[in-house]
């Protein structure tokens, strides 16, 4: 993992002051609790409200590995001692693929509008572009409007759809895949 996207440091966004760092073990339970409750807070993320898919020991062994290799990063963000924001990268390990990265970001809702999911971008970005990834991807709903306009905003372009990717009560919802690329000169 890069120090440029993992560095701790306070930031002021909108006003409100938000430390920025890589995971570490320790916070897996707050990770847990984190992805249980943005699960519930809008449809957006593939589980819903307490249905998060990894235990607290999972979480923590996500995090080691993802402390472990250089093409991983896992960002989150705080206010006041509480986690708000989530920002992960994984990526294979496999040579002929290790030059992608696939991402999901998650804001607690009461901390939308911040600018929070542009600046985690922006960080992972940076340290992509800066020689960890190649390629960086993701799969986003097709009716999720705001996430979309922040992901072209940062320069990611839609390759293709996933039709009825995605069951809800009231039926199936599309998934965009998008990515951005930042080939290398060798
Ligand atoms: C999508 C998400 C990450 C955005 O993070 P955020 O910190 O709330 O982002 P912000 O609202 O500060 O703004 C990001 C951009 O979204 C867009 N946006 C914000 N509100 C919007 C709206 N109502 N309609 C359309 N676009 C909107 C804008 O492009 C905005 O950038 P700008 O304000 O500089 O023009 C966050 O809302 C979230 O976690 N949602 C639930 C989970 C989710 O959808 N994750 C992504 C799955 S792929």
């Amino acid at each position: 993992m890069s120090s440029s996207a993992d560095d701790s440091n306070v930031v002021f966004l909108n006003g409100l002051g938000v430390t920025i760092r890589a995971a570490l073990e320790g916070d897996a339970p707050e990770l847990v609790r984190h992805f249980n409750a943005c699960g519930g807070e809008s449809t957006f993320l593939s589980f819903g409200s307490g249905e998060y898919y990894r235990t607290e020991v999972e979480e923590a062994e996500r995090i080691q590995a993802s402390s472990a290799e250089n093409n991983h990063l896992y960002l989150t963000a705080w206010v006041g001692g509480a986690l708000v924001a989530t920002l992960a990268v994984w990526a294979p390990t496999r040579a002929r693929l290790r030059h992608v990265g696939e991402f999901g970001v998650a804001v607690r809702k009461e901390f939308w509008g911040h600018g929070l999911g542009p600046e985690l971008l922006r960080r992972m970005l940076d340290w992509a572009r800066s020689g960890a990834l190649q390629k960086v991807s993701l799969k986003v709903r097709s009716d999720n409007t705001r996430a979309i306009e922040m992901y072209q905003q940062l320069g990611f372009v839609v390759e293709g759809t996933l039709r009825n990717e995605i069951k809800l009560n009231d039926g199936y919802r599309d998934v965009l895949l998008m990515s951005i690329l930042f080939p290398s000169t060798t």
